[in-house]
């Protein structure tokens, strides 16, 4: 029988995918477990990372881990509209709450006399409508209010004894104040967590995003630097994407296995990017089982033919949008000997690369042009005033790009 309908592909690029293994991350995992066992809330999460590097799905399986512990878990993916008003992001709040709160009983309702016969008391439970009940009574700002509603509600959780309640929020860089509509959604949520914290209550902040999301927090609020433990997702080690590519397919019990020299091809193409390390994987096995389907032998992994779909699919769209000239900055970029890592205007100006040019950027041209590309989503600046890419591996895309 043919192995491809033996054998469903198991690997699975693509946004907030659980993958079928997930590789490493311990460390992490061991980070958010201490927070778990704060006694007062001094530290909130950060979990950041760039695209493609494993967030959301790590953020899932914190879930599981917090509850197993006695937590309750409340959140959502943050979108732009969430973050619009102070309105919005007290609706998100009281929305993800009411979910885990919805079953606590806190009193009966009176007897009602519906038609002729008495209607029995009811369970009066703190459902969405009750929370909503009580912010909308609270006088005072929306800050005031949901306060108000938080700390009301704590009461009733500390009494089922349940630890406490993390809201987690992925995508969480959506956040931002807008100073020209007076609307200060992200200003707003640190002020109501950092004030309740202090009064003992044990809601934990658990925020997801790229990274630009600490640097926006601090410029929010300048305790937030204090407020956060930062955990910084970075590529796999070698031997986690190992395990990461074998494991998936020692779990089907599959007729194939990538021989060492295929995992140090998935390696140097990958360079332990989650995101990749599934895709190439993915591309592998397909060629393999139609291989196999046929009555080949198994080809050696084509290379140069996955890069350049992995080229189409995921970086041409983002290179189409920047500008010529935009684009000659980020090749300086790509060849400088810190882009894997962080980079100033200095460097790029004084590279060689650059000096080449028949028109070279200045420094004032740079600094233009990097909040641009920040913009575009393609740089970002880091906390230190250093500028990195956004996106992996983008230098090594740009590379193959010049030597077409
Ligand atoms: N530890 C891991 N081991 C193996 N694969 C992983 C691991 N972490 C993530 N992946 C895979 O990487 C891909 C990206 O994961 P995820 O969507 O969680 O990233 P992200 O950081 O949230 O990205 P984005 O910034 O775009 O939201 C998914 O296909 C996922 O299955
Ligand atoms: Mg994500």
């Amino acid at each position: 029988m043919a192995v491809s309908r033996k054998i469903s592909n198991p690997f699975k690029p693509g946004a907030g995918h659980m993958p079928p293994y997930l590789a490493g991350r311990e460390q992490e995992r061991d980070e958010f477990k201490k927070l778990l066992n704060q006694d007062a809330i001094l530290d909130n999460l950060v979990l950041t990372g760039l695209r493609g590097l494993g967030k959301t799905v790590l953020l899932e399986t914190f879930k599981p881990m917090a509850i197993q512990v006695g937590w309750l878990w409340a959140g959502a993916d943050l979108s732009e509209s969430t973050s619009i008003s102070e309105a919005n992001i007290a609706t998100r709040l009281l929305t993800d709450l009411a979910v885990v709160t919805s079953s606590i009983v806190i009193g009966m309702t009176p007897a009602k006399k519906a038609g002729f016969t008495e209607g029995a008391p009811q369970p009066l439970t703190l459902d969405f409508a009750a929370l909503k009940g009580f912010y909308d009574s609270t006088p005072g700002l929306v800050a005031d209010k949901l306060k108000y509603v938080l700390e009301t509600v704590w009461a009733h959780i500390e009494a089922t004894g349940k630890r406490g309640i993390i809201f987690a929020y992925d995508e969480a860089q959506n956040l931002a104040d807008h100073a020209a509509k007076d609307q200060y959604p992200l200003s707003l949520l640190l002020d109501v967590f950092q004030s309740l914290q202090r009064k003992g209550v044990r809601y934990l902040l658990a925020l997801t995003g790229l990274p630009t999301l600490f640097p926006k927090l601090v410029e929010a609020r300048t305790f937030a630097e204090r407020m956060f433990h930062i955990v910084f997702l970075n590529p796999l080690s070698e031997e986690d994407t190992t395990l990461a590519i074998r494991k998936p397919i020692q779990k089907e019990s599959c007729p194939v296995d990538f021989a060492p020299e295929s995992i140090k091809a998935i390696w140097t193409i990958t360079r332990g990017y989650p995101y990749f390390v599934q895709y190439v994987c993915r591309e592998v096995f397909d060629v393999w089982v139609q291989a196999i389907d046929a009555g080949h032998p198994l080809p050696t992994i084509p290379i140069q033919e996955i890069v350049r779909k992995l080229d189409s699919d995921f970086f041409a769209g983002r290179w189409s949008r920047a500008t010529d000239r935009q684009r000659e900055l980020l090749k300086i970029i790509a060849y400088l000997p810190s882009r894997e890592v962080e980079f100033t205007v200095q460097e790029v100006v004084e590279s060689d690369v650059n000096r080449a040019l028949g028109k070279p950027f200045s420094g004032s041209h740079v600094n233009q042009m990097l909040v641009s590309l920040s913009e575009a989503g393609l740089i970002y600046k880091n906390r230190h005033g250093k500028y990195s890419f956004a996106v992996p591996l983008l230098g090594d895309f740009i590379k193959r790009q010049s030597a077409a």
